[in-house]
Parts: C-alpha cells; sequence; structure tokens
C-alpha cells in the first residue's frame, strides 16, 4: 500500500469515557496539539458494539468517527474479536478455550477464544460486515485494524478434530506416511487410528518432534484461516481499504514473537504492522546491544513484505507489565522512534491516547497522563516527534530500505532446534546466534534484510544462513543454485542436520550441501560453559565455546584450524568455489571478534557499501532509506550511547530539519539524533 503522510497517533479506547464527552472532545483537542494524524479504535470493543446477544449499538462510533473525520484524523477501525463479551461466554461456552491440560478456561482476559469455533467466527464475520457496511464510505476510514495480537492455541474437542483434519490433509490420508514422517514406531508412539492422535501435552505427548512440529504449523494455520474469515467481509465491501493485523513482539528478546510464524501471513496482510516495547534503560545491556536488536526485528519485519511497515503500537514513556518499568530518559523517544523510521517504519503509534483511570492498564504509559496536563514531560516529547515527523514526512514517506546482505531467520528452524533432545539444551541460542552474525553489519552501518524462507535469495550479493538445522530439499536446492549463479554463502554448525519432519539426514550431510561447501560434517563436540578450544584465522586465534564442528574437507580451502582437543589442527573454517559463487562454513561458535574480521573481510571482497561513509565509535547507527525514483536517499544518524560522540562525515550531506549542509567532525550529544540526505 502507499502512504500519503507518516502516521502519528495511537490506540484510542473511548468506550471508556462514553458518559465524560467533554474528555473526548479534549482527546481530539490534544492530539491536534501532537501533530497526530491517526487511531486505532475499536481493538476490545465488543461489548460496546453488542452489549447483548444480536442487540448492536454503533451510535456511539458514529460519533467518534464523525469526530474523527472532522478533524482530519484518520482511523484504523478495528475488529473486535481480541476480547469476547461476557454473555458470548455464558450463551456459548464453547468459544472458550482449552488448555494442553485439557482445562477449560473461564471468561475474563481477552485473547483467548477457540481459534476453531464455528459460532465464534461466525459471529465475528457478521460484526466485521455490520462494521464494512456501515463505514465503507466513511471518510474516516483508513485502514482495517484486525484484531489485536493473535496468539495462543486451543486444545478443545473441536481442535483436535480440526487438527486430525489438517494432518490426513498434510498426509494424503495416509497414517504410514504420518507415522513415519513421525518416526512413531520409536517407544511405541505409532498411531492405528487418526482418532489417536492428540495436540501435544503435559500430561500426554511431548516428545515426538514430528508432531510438536506440525502442531505449531497448525496452530499458525489456523490463526491464520481465522484472520481470513475475520477478513472475508472487509474485503468485499471495502476492497480498497487496506487490512492488517498487528504483530506482537517477545520480550525480553529479539522481540520476534514465535508463537506463530509470522512469516505465512505476509501474502495476506496488506502492511506489516508490530508492537515495539524495547526496554530502554535496563540494567543487563548496553543501549547500542539493544538498540541493535531492535534494529534486527526491524529488518525482519520489513522484509516480510519488502514494504515499509508500521509501528502500531509503542509507549512514550513506560510500559506497565514488566517487572521495572522505567521511564524513557529525555531524547530516548526521539531517538527510539526515528530508528522505527530509520528501519522502514511509515509511522509512531502508541498504546494508548489517554491514561485510563481503571484496569490493569491504567499505568502504561500514554500521550495524556492523568494529570491531564499538556505541560506533562511526556506530553512535550510526543508533541516534539509529532512536530518532526509532520516536517519530515513528505521526504520519507515515500521511501523504501534496500540491502545487498540477506541473513536468513526461519521461526520453523528456531522451534525444531529449541524441541531437539541433543546439544546442550540451554545453549543452543538460535536467536543470539543470527543475532550475533547480524551484529558486525549493524556496527558497520551495512544495511541486512533479515529474510525468511519466502524471500528470494537473488536479491542478495551475500546470504547468511547461521544454524539452518532444519532444511528440506527444496531448501538446499535453492541454496546450491544461487551460489551457482554466482551468490556468496555463509553456513554454521548445526545445519543442514534434519529434514522439514525433524528428520536426521542419513549417510552424511546431503550430497548436495557437501558438494557446494565442498566439505563433510563428521560430529559436533558440545562443550562445558567453562571449556574452551580456539581457532587460527588470519594471524589471530579466537575463543571456541559450546559448539566445534569437526568435518572432512573435500574441495574446500581451509580459512582457519582448530588450536586445541582431539581435533586439533582440523579445519574450523572453511571456503569453497560453487559455479560462479563462493561459500563458506564456519564449524564452531566463536567469540564477536571472530565475526567482525571474517565479515569485515567479507565486506572488503563483495565492496559491500556502509549506508553513509563516517568514521564514528560503537554505538553510533547509521540507517536509512531511499526513494527509487528520485534516488532521493535519508538517513539517520543516531547515537546509542550515554555520552557525547565525535563522529567524521566523510561525504556532505543536508541536515533535514535545518537545511544546514553538513560534512566532517560533528558532535553528537548522547541519544542524539541527525536526520539527513545525500
Ligand atoms: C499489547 C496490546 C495492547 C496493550 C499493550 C501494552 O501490545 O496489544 O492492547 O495491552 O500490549 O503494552
Ligand atoms: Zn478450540
Amino acid at each position: 500500500m502507499k502512504f500519503d503522510k507518516l502516521l502519528h497517533g495511537g490506540d484510542y479506547f473511548p468506550e471508556q469515557w462514553l458518559d465524560h464527552p467533554e474528555v473526548i472532545e479534549e482527546d481530539i483537542h490534544l492530539l491536534k496539539e501532537t501533530k497526530s494524524n491517526a487511531v486505532s479504535i475499536g481493538m476490545f470493543a465488543w461489548s460496546a458494539l453488542e452489549p447483548q446477544e444480536n442487540n448492536y449499538e454503533f451510535e456511539w462510533l458514529d460519533k467518534i468517527m464523525d469526530l474523527m473525520a472532522e478533524n482530519n484524523i484518520k482511523v484504523m477501525l478495528a475488529s473486535p474479536s481480541g476480547a469476547k463479551p461476557a454473555w458470548m461466554s455464558a450463551n456459548h461456552p464453547e468459544v472458550l478455550r482449552t488448555n494442553s491440560l485439557g482445562q477449560k478456561m473461564h471468561h475474563g482476559g481477552r485473547h483467548n477464544h477457540c481459534i476453531s469455533s464455528p459460532y465464534y467466527r461466525k459471529k465475528i464475520k457478521e460484526m466485521n460486515r455490520k462494521l464494512a457496511e456501515r463505514y465503507k464510505d466513511h471518510p474516516a476510514l483508513y485502514m482495517w485494524h484486525v484484531s489485536n495480537e493473535y496468539e495462543g492455541e486451543c486444545h478443545c474437542d473441536l481442535c483436535q478434530q480440526e487438527f486430525r483434519g489438517w494432518l490426513k490433509n498434510k498426509y494424503k490420508n495416509d497414517l504410514d506416511k504420518l507415522n513415519d514422517a513421525w518416526w512413531s514406531r520409536f517407544w511405541s508412539h505409532r498411531y492405528s487410528d487418526w482418532s489417536q492422535i492428540e495436540s501435544p501435552s503435559l500430561l500426554g505427548v511431548q516428545d515426538l518432534h514430528g508432531l510438536n512440529l506440525d502442531w505449531k504449523r497448525f496452530v499458525t494455520d489456523q490463526t491464520l484461516s481465522f484472520y481470513r474469515d475475520e477478513m472475508e467481509p472487509l474485503k468485499e465491501i471495502t476492497p480498497n481499504i487496506p487490512r492488517f493485523t498487528n504483530f506482537q513482539s517477545e520480550n525480553p528478546g529479539l522481540f520476534i514473537f514465535k508463537e506463530l510464524d509470522y512469516s505465512k501471513f505476509a501474502a495476506d496482510i496488506d502492511v506489516i504492522a508490530w508492537n515495539a516495547y524495547p526496554e530502554w534503560h535496563n540494567d543487563q545491556e548496553e543501549t547500542y546491544e539493544l538498540a541493535s536488536k531492535v534494529a534486527f526485528s526491524n529488518d525482519y519485519l520489513k522484509s516480510l513484505k519488502q514494504q515499509p511497515f508500521l509501528i502500531t503500537e509503542s509507549t512514550p514513556s513506560l510500559v506497565n507489565w514488566r517487572e521495572v518499568n522505567k521511564a524513557k530518559r529525555p531524547g530516548m523517544h526521539l531517538l527510539s522512534s526515528m530508528q522505527m523510521l530509520a528501519h522502514g517504519s511509515n509511522s509512531n503509534l502508541y498504546f494508548q491516547i489517554r491514561k485510563s483511570r481503571g484496569g490493569s492498564e491504567k499505568f502504561h504509559g500514554a500521550i495524556i497522563d492523568h494529570d491531564r496536563s499538556t505541560d506533562n514531560r511526556v506530553f512535550q516529547d510526543v508533541k516534539e516527534l509529532g512536530t518532526i515527523m509532520d516536517k519530515i514526512s513528505p521526504e520519507v514517506v515515500d521511501t523504501n530500505r534496500y540491502a545487498d546482505v540477506g541473513i536468513l531467520f526461519d521461526v520453523e528452524n528456531a522451534w525444531a532446534l529449541q524441541d531437539a533432545k541433543g546439544y546442550g539444551l540451554e545453549t543452543k541460542k538460535y536467536d543470539e546466534t543470527v543475532m550475533e552474525h547480524y551484529q558486525t553489519f549493524w556496527e558497520k552501518n551495512i544495511a541486512v534484510d533479515v529474510i525468511t524462507t519466502n524471500n528470494q535469495f537473488e536479491n542478495y550479493k551475500l546470504l547468511v544462513i547461521p544454524m539452518l538445522y532444519m532444511m528440506d530439499d527444496e531448501m538446499i536446492e535453492r541454496i546450491a543454485h544461487y551460489v551457482k549463479e554466482g551468490g556468496r554463502v555463509v553456513s554454521s554448525y548445526i545445519s543442514g542436520i534434519v529434514d522439514s519432519n525433524d528428520l536426521v539426514n542419513v549417510g552424511g550431510w546431503p550430497e548436495k550441501l557437501q558438494k557446494v561447501f565442498g566439505i563433510n560434517i563428521l560430529e559436533t563436540d558440545t562443550l562445558y560453559p567453562t571449556d574452551r578450544n580456539a581457532v587460527s584465522y588470519g594471524d589471530n586465534e579466537y575463543e571456541v565455546f559450546d559448539y566445534a564442528t569437526i568435518i572432512e574437507k573435500n574441495t574446500a580451502k581451509s580459512l582457519g584450524n582448530y588450536l586445541d582437543d582431539f581435533y586439533k589442527n582440523e579445519t574450523a573454517i572453511t571456503e569453497n568455489d560453487y559455479g560462479k559463487g563462493m561459500s563458506y562454513y564456519i564449524a564452531a561458535r566463536m567469540e564477536h571478534k571472530f565475526q567482525q574480521d571474517f565479515y569485515s573481510h567479507l565486506i572488503n571482497k563483495l565492496h559491500l557499501k556502509a549506508i553513509l561513509d563516517v568514521d564514528h565509535d560503537l554505538g553510533v547507527s547509521i540507517q536509512g532509506r531511499i526513494n527509487k525514483e528520485t534516488n532521493q536517499e535519508v538517513i539517520f544518524i543516531m547515537n546509542f550511547t550515554e555520552k557525547d560522540q565525535m563522529i567524521d562525515i566523510n561525504e556532505t550531506v543536508e541536515d533535514l530539519l535545518t537545511g544546514e549542509m553538513i560534512s566532517g567532525e560533528v558532535s553528537l550529544e548522547k541519544y542524539e539524533v541527525l536526520i539527513v540526505k545525500k
């Protein structure tokens, strides 16, 4: 979809204030003051829209929609499926979710309906139809915000039945096929009838890895089918209004939510939208380390559709659900919001517009605080951001991010690897490993797409595929084809071990991989936390920990050897010519310095360019977007450290806010961000 403006604003819950029209009036006024231009309404408004079964009340929403239109505020109108009304749980208890222990949940909470329930699906379709029919020509209607942060799974009888249907479809009604795929003769897990299959449970089957994987795939597919049901009337009645569902993030960590495989949703969503709550100023990591993780997740979400995305939720200050809920320090709100734009976001939206008086989120940050004051520090921060976004919007909104480097992050692989009973149970660290490979590029301001298996590899000069434990034939073929045609690929220990059913590739490493990399895999040693080995590379030695794979070198050339243990002098890093391309294999987990030196070498060799030629210390990040038609680049220079940074800009750029031309030495204050164009 094409945006005509960067969006600023956020989640708005006027249903809380219907008895206080003066509050709603004040909200509009304050939204305008903060240069807000978009709100999401209705995420949890089901009981306000349908207070009794089949008894609808839309008049309050009509008024809000009109008010927004009068004030030029765009509405992302939500379907209310994120929380169900009490009458529904009472009258139709089949909508209640059942947990993996078989316990039926009571009414309450949110995000907790049975994802298969025909009644729930029918009701939400009816609701969405009514919303679409009523507001299809309303000038405020801008996008459909379908539901809110889909999550979780249901183990009720109906979901079990649906799961069996899903399996029958996948295994073409052939139970033997399923038994083979799940290796179910082991421990007598063999099924002799489809009806015996149950979802994984602490009280039941936990260790059938093929079952676990298929269940997770089913949950994603079932949630996607729920989304498609929700979309049906919206698509039919308002085909030109874009639709999305907002993705949630995992906290702490890399923010990539792995309960569902979001890559499967991308094709059905018009704009990727995610809710971002990084824990700024925490006591476990440096600010720049957290910033690089935020960068990673943005580059993942951006790559899902290769289009600008939306930040649908963030906090202007603090959240309320962490053990410690610390306020953003002065400067951080602007910096952290600009980072989102730098990586391809077209918005900064908040949860929420006004702090609630009651309920569990009354202490969560919002634009308007309980004091209702415009002098409020947070309000002023929001206003500053809104003013800047408004100013830079024309230069930024039509731009997109580009990258020559693709790093693969595969959620299904994360599931399989985490579930595998092997290696070190606590040290697999797939997320951290992929991040480790990403880090050097981030430090050097080289743009990266964090891609999924949906992305074309051919778009990249360099493809990095760390720890891809699970590789099916198609993936192996794609890698081989990419390299053969001139691509460069880097792979690592614990890659290509199992197929997509988590069945081990027997007879050595898959033949095709052996050819591409010019090696065979012999064994992988798992180390205790205090164990260390080392690897030589260039003139240096690098510490090895956690994993060391022993390989047989065939056509590959060795770039480094192990320095200790029974595999001393064996090859640990290889390079191989294959077709018109080149492949690299890193056999051991090594300290960060190794990745820095190894990738610096590749960056030089492949002439990968930094987004802007600037000398600076660790903690400054430079990210950018480009307008493909005009070739105009917008670049964000960000200081993610607590001290002033002297940087040296080796090109001449224009400050977007002041119009000043800048080059040479520039001082960046703590948390300062410069927005420039080339
Ligand atoms: C999630 C939800 C919101 C709100 C925020 C609070 O992202 O989607 O409704 O609960 O968390 O941080
Ligand atoms: Zn169910």
